[in-house]
């Protein structure tokens, strides 16, 4: 049945796959609200302006007339909030945007999504709220499971824990129908330049030095995009309504062990295509700067509940899901 699917943040890198897996491989119609800030990038936004079953709004969730009216315009059946400041590095310098976006848009979208509910009474609504696995704070050992307490370490972090409060107690007061996922890191086609592997693919393509935090000894779980998606999907058709879900592609690697990956996939490719370097090994670039404060060690999350209640696994294998993501990055810098 076409339903529609409306997602904040739909022009950043998570939430423009989204859109598309929902404009290419479903019928569903999908309304896209989006601020446009820096992080955003319109290259990722669909082709097909004309296409009846989209709609874009260059919008902030935080602007309760405006999201009110596009929501009952449009009565969707879901709402993904994928919309906020997503970048750790920049909370650190400056926490304000996060607060803003990350916690009073949220709120915003609480309370409009509530006065929905209440005069348009939609059949089935779900709100689905996508957050983070840096809410918990970091282990040194295990995995966190979705009963375990928030300990987040940096302002991001902390904005994105004090909305998943926020939607917990908007489920517990009002019998709001709201999900929340906490998610590793995600990689593939898309992402902004500031991030980890566009950084150290666009860094070692130009023959910069490669920065990496610390002792680069930092381990992060990663997430292929495309899989991200599908367990998304997922939560919204199967999950329970006030639960919370890990979402984790069980691929951990230290920061250096990923950095070095990348530069030996960047060394064959290069080979291969001619392609002409400075250095003669990318990994020779590596330079270790300062650590980032309050760098957590590592991040891990049990995803056993979303494989045994919704069915979900990660689809792509890790190798492959990374060499086809270099491979995209390298294809746009050439
Ligand atoms: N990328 C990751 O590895 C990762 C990991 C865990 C959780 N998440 C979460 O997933 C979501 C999407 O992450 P991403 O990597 O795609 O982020 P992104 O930075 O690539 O995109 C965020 C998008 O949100 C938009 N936005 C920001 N503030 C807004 C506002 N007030 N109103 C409307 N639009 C606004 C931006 O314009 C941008 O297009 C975020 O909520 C993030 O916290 C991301």
């Amino acid at each position: 049945m076409q339903k529609t699917v409306l997602i904040t943040g739909g022009a950043g890198f998570i939430g423009s796959a989204l859109v598309r897996y929902y404009l290419n491989s479903t019928a569903h119609s999908v309304v896209n609200v989006d601020k446009l800030t820096y992080a955003a990038n319109s290259e990722n936004l669909p082709r097909e302006p004309d296409l009846s079953r989209y709609h874009f709004y260059q919008q902030d969730i935080s602007d309760s007339v405006a999201m009110l009216s596009i929501i009952k315009q449009h009565r969707p059946d879901v709402v993904f909030n994928l919309a906020a400041e997503s970048h750790v590095d920049r909370s650190i310098a400056n926490y304000k945007a996060f607060v803003e976006s990350n916690v009073l848009g949220t709120l915003n979208l609480l309370d409009v999504c509530q006065q929905y509910l209440q005069t348009s009474n939609p059949l089935d609504f779900k709100f689905i709220q996508v957050s983070t696995d840096e809410v918990y704070g970091d282990i040194l050992q295990g995995e966190f499971a979705e009963s375990d307490a928030f300990n987040p370490s940096s302002p991001y972090s902390a904005s994105k824990a004090a909305a998943d409060h926020f939607i917990n107690a908007w489920v517990r007061t009002y019998d709001f129908p709201a999900i929340v996922t906490h998610c590793s890191n995600n990689f593939g086609a898309g992402q902004h330049a500031e991030k980890l592997i566009p950084k150290i693919i666009n860094r070692a393509l130009q023959g910069e030095p490669i920065p990496i935090y610390g002792d680069g000894q930092q381990v992060r779980d990663w997430l292929y995009v495309d899989d991200h998606v599908l367990a998304l999907n997922l939560v919204w058709k199967r999950g329970v309504i006030g639960s919370r879900y890990n979402i984790g592609g069980s691929n951990e690697l230290s920061n250096i062990d990923l950095t070095h990956k990348i530069c030996h996939i960047l060394d064959e490719r290069c080979a291969k295509l001619g392609i002409e370097r400075q250095v003669k090994h990318f990994a020779d670039l590596v330079t270790f700067v300062s650590d980032r404060p309050g760098h957590d060690i590592r991040y891990a999350v049990n995803c056993n509940k979303i494989k045994n209640e919704l069915g979900w696994r990660p689809f792509f294998s890790f190798d492959s899901a990374l060499a086809s993501t270099v491979g995209w990055y390298v294809s746009k810098i050439k």
